[in-house]
């Protein structure tokens, strides 16, 4: 039996090991699979793991209101340093490029533990964006023994960087698993903000921003822009889950606390956002896994960002790379409420991240690293 220990701290990665989780539990006889979390989300975190019953063996707490890099990676690497001494497990298993993230990877490196690096091999090429993560994936991708690459791009980048083929499976990405899980047509809010909005005759823009290099005048930028769509446009609704973070939470209620049909509401748990993003007409967002979320469903995103890790849905047209200039911002989203031909060209529903399978996946890729299976999993791709 293959102990596993998984290790996350923030939302998205929670998200997205929630259903590997799931997966790795439904073979009791091959693997005994725990969980520890940083917590370097406290709140954002706790929301994902009710909704999907993990209970964590270990919860460093570690997150501290406007906490540094330096004080995620100190807090972090103490806690997990007494977490794998107790639990010396045969292999650990990080998702994506959060501190955490990288933190989990070293703290096994340093313990000599292989470690599994889920959504490996995304790459934008620049150092400082998305910061630190670009150069916290790399790193954890140097650490990593096995790479779980959600595409055929991002096996490409590991191979260019010397990852030994073998060491690669293309899987898909899991958030489109736990997507798959969780939107239903039927879907009734309870949130009455959400309840009370006509989604037939409103237009709602979905917007999401906390990256930590749009903090300060590139976030004000696209918030001003947001109040110009709304002031020209009577049947358009912002609907805006603010992060947690109080350096987002300030230039928003700055800039956008006043403004007629914004709504500037807490995050919202993962059911109801997925399940509002499908009756969106559009999503504005500086998020990764929204990059995901959206083509999948249908939904155009305008990426307020300069770079992307996820160019696949840009190549497939649903996404659109905007950066986060006011005039940008306006212009592009103007021309997806006025232009129905454009909206539908990228209004396709895409699915270049994932088929609800990576879990399966990942799982039986496990095993076939470990010789416990006989032949590795067949591989994902976009049909
Ligand atoms: C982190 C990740 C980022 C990821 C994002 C997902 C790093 C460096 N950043 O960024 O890669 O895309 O999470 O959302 O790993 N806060 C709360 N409650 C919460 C969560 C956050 O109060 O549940 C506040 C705290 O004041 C905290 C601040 O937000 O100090 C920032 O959190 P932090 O994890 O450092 O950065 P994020 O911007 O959330
Ligand atoms: N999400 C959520 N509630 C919200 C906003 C986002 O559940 O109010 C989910 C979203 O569906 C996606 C994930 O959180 O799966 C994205 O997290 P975030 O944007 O914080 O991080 P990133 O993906 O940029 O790392």
């Amino acid at each position: 039996m293959l102990k596993i220990l998984t290790i996350f701290g923030t939302r998205p990665e929670a998200i997205k090991m929630a259903p590997l989780i799931k997966e790795l539990q439904n073979h009791p006889g091959c693997f005994d699979c725990r969980v520890a979390v940083t917590a370097q989300h406290r709140q954002m975190l706790d929301q994902v793991l009710d909704l999907f019953g993990i209970v964590p063996r270990h919860d460093l707490n570690i997150m501290q209101p406007g906490q540094s890099l330096f004080d995620i990676t100190r807090r972090a690497l103490a806690g997990l340093e007494q977490v794998l001494s107790a639990e010396q497990p045969d292999l650990v298993l990080v998702h994506g490029d959060t501190t955490t993230t990288f933190t989990g990877a070293l703290a096994a490196f340093y313990r000599r533990i292989p470690v599994g690096h889920v959504e490996a091999g995304l790459r934008t090429g620049n150092k400082f964006s998305p910061f630190p993560e670009e150069i916290n994936r790399h790193l954890t991708g140097v650490l990593a023994d096995i790479h779980f690459a959600p595409t055929a791009a991002a096996r490409a980048n590991l191979l260019r960087e010397g990852v030994a083929e073998k060491d690669i499976f293309v899987t898909g990405n899991t958030v489109i698993d736990a997507l798959l899980a969780t939107v239903r047509r039927e879907f009734a809010f309870t949130d009455p903000v959400l309840s009370n909005i006509d989604y037939a005759r409103q237009r709602v823009l979905l917007v999401t921003t906390h990256r930590r290099e749009n903090l300060g005048e590139p976030m004000r930028e696209i918030y001003l822009a947001l109040r110009q769509v709304v002031q020209d446009y009577p049947d358009v609704t912002v609907i805006f889950p603010v992060h947690k973070n109080p350096a987002v939470r300030q230039v928003v209620r700055e800039v956008l606390g006043e403004a007629p049909r914004v709504h500037l509401i807490e995050p919202l748990d993962y059911q109801p956002f997925v399940n509002l993003m499908q009756r969106s007409y559009l999503v504005l967002t500086d998020s990764g896994g929204l990059q995901e979320e959206a083509p999948a469903l249908g939904k155009p995103v305008l990426v307020l960002r300069d770079t992307t890790e996820r160019p696949e849905a840009v190549e497939a047209g649903t996404v659109r790379l905007v950066g986060t200039v006011r005039e940008a911002v306006l212009t592009e989203t103007r021309r997806l409420l006025d232009d129905p031909v454009h909206y539908r060209r990228m209004a396709e529903a895409v699915n270049p991240y994932g088929d609800g399978q990576a879990c399966r996946r990942i799982a039986a890729a496990i095993a076939w690293h470990f010789d416990l299976a006989e032949a590795p999993p067949d591989e994902f791709s976009p049909r």
